[in-house]
């Protein structure tokens, strides 16, 4: 497929009829790094064909396990005969999740070297759970010149207690400590359903975790993992996105396996704010309101309101029927994409960690650039409430995180096309 540059949004459209959500991506991530772990074959199901996606199978390969989409959304990795075990910056850099393959090489093979992942337009994002985490497990870590290594002839168990719900250490951490000996027990981690599947996959190859989804862990660490086929769970956060593009633009649709209690804090808003959201046979349906009512949101980690749904829910609530609030608990600067929203004549005013929404009437299209990943959806939920053209740049940002988004939205009846091919047009 050609590559887009930018992308022209004709708003007003109700969006209308069924769209399928694809694998979540924050599982496929997690997933593909733990598969480091065995030692022959794995099959990943319902894996997403999105950029962050293309990254990872490009650092598996750089390893030495081949991976590769077999069938449209069928993920094979061979981690038989890995041969290096230092990963390169360029891949790091380009995606923080890239760091989580530090634990299961050094696992496995007792050594890795791994770039400090930078910082990001969401914030600075450190790793210090992951790095403590895996000191108390065993492993001799430094980090020089920026990279990461880390040593252990053996991981051994140990009680862990993390100091934030994070969502990439309890990954990681828990990974990792399949193959220590003992017995680990990690306090305090998220329990997002990302966790609980990575979790059951781990097991399938034959891990002993218990206790995913709730906020203590255990695992006892076996000698080897087997190959195996699993199935990632559905993007609870494409899932989200769609269900703000129907609600913004009062339109209705179904949203083909959208799991409601992967997702409940996001429907209880949604209804609170007037969207209609009901199950129907392998899904949601939803119906947006005339104008959304306000709302007050406090992101914080799984299952409170998730931090990677503020942004569309922001462009919803601008044009809410009275004054909203979000407040962002999870990262220190996640409201960079709110200039681009007030471009568009969104009336929202950030103090800190909190941003101030009174609902406009109606948003205007215009260029716009987009920061990072949610932001870009909210900024297309946005394109499609609005009147006019709105022109959206930043698409990498898209295509890192979204299966082919225009695409979909297209099949819902909205008008989103590649600015270049609007021109064609005319
Ligand atoms: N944090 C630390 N130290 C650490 C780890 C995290 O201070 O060692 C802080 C972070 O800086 C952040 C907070 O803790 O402020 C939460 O970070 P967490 O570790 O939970 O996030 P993550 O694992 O890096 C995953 C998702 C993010 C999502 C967060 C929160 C993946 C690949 N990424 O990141 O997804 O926002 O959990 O739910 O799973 C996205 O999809 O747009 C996205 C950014």
């Amino acid at each position: 497929m050609a590559k887009v540059d930018k992308l022209c949004i004709q708003g007003g459209n109700p969006l209308h009829g069924r769209v399928a959500v694809s694998g979540s991506k924050n599982a496929a991530l997690a997933l593909m790094a733990a598969s480091i772990l065995a030692e022959e074959p794995v099959t990943l199901r319902n894996v997403p064909r999105i950029g962050d996606v293309y990254t990872m199978i490009e650092l598996l390969q750089e390893l030495g396990a081949p991976a590769q989409f077999v069938e449209r959304t069928t993920v094979v990795i061979d981690p038989r005969n890995i041969l290096t075990l230092e990963a390169p910056y360029d891949l790091v850099r380009r995606m923080r999740a890239s760091f989580n393959v530090l634990g299961p090489l050094l696992a496995r093979f007792g050594f890795a070297r791994v770039p400090v992942p930078g910082g990001c337009d969401i914030g600075a994002r450190p790793v210090n759970f992951h790095i403590d985490g895996l000191r108390r497990l065993g492993a001799d870590l430094h980090s020089e010149h920026g990279v990461y290594t880390a040593e252990a002839r053996r991981l051994r168990g140990a009680n862990i207690y993390m100091d934030f719900q994070s969502a990439g250490a309890t990954q990681h951490l828990m990974t990792a400590a399949c193959l220590a000996d003992g017995v680990t027990v990690i306090e305090n981690c998220a329990t997002e359903p990302e966790i609980v599947n990575l979790a059951n996959f781990l097991n399938s190859l034959g891990a002993k975790v218990e206790g995913a989804g709730t906020t203590t862990i255990t695992v006892t660490g076996v000698d080897r993992l087997h190959g195996g086929e699993f199935t990632i769970i559905p993007d609870r956060l494409e899932a989200g996105t769609f269900a703000v593009a129907a609600g913004i633009t009062q339109g209705e649709i179904v949203i083909e396996n959208a799991v409601e209690d992967h997702m409940r804090p996001v429907v209880n808003k949604l209804r609170e704010a007037g969207v209609q959201v009901t199950r129907v046979n392998g899904g949601l349906r939803v119906r947006g309101p005339q104008r959304p009512e306000p709302v007050e949101i406090k992101t914080n980690p799984h299952p409170a309101f998730p931090t990677d749904m503020q942004q569309p829910f922001a462009a919803l609530l601008s044009i809410a029927d009275g004054t909203s609030m979000i407040t962002e608990n999870v990262y220190e600067s996640r409201f960079r994409y709110v200039n681009e929203l007030n471009r568009m004549g969104a009336d929202i005013r950030v103090s800190a960690r909190t941003a101030v929404i009174n609902g406009v009437p109606r948003l205007t299209g215009c260029p716009v650039a987009a920061t990072d990943l949610r932001a870009a959806a909210a900024l297309v939920c946005a394109g499609l409430a609005a009147e006019g053209t709105t022109e959206l740049t930043g698409l990498d940002h898209l295509e890192r995180g979204y299966e082919d988004l225009p695409g979909k939205l297209r099949q819902l009846g909205a008008t989103v096309e590649s600015c270049e091919q609007a021109m064609r047009k005319g």
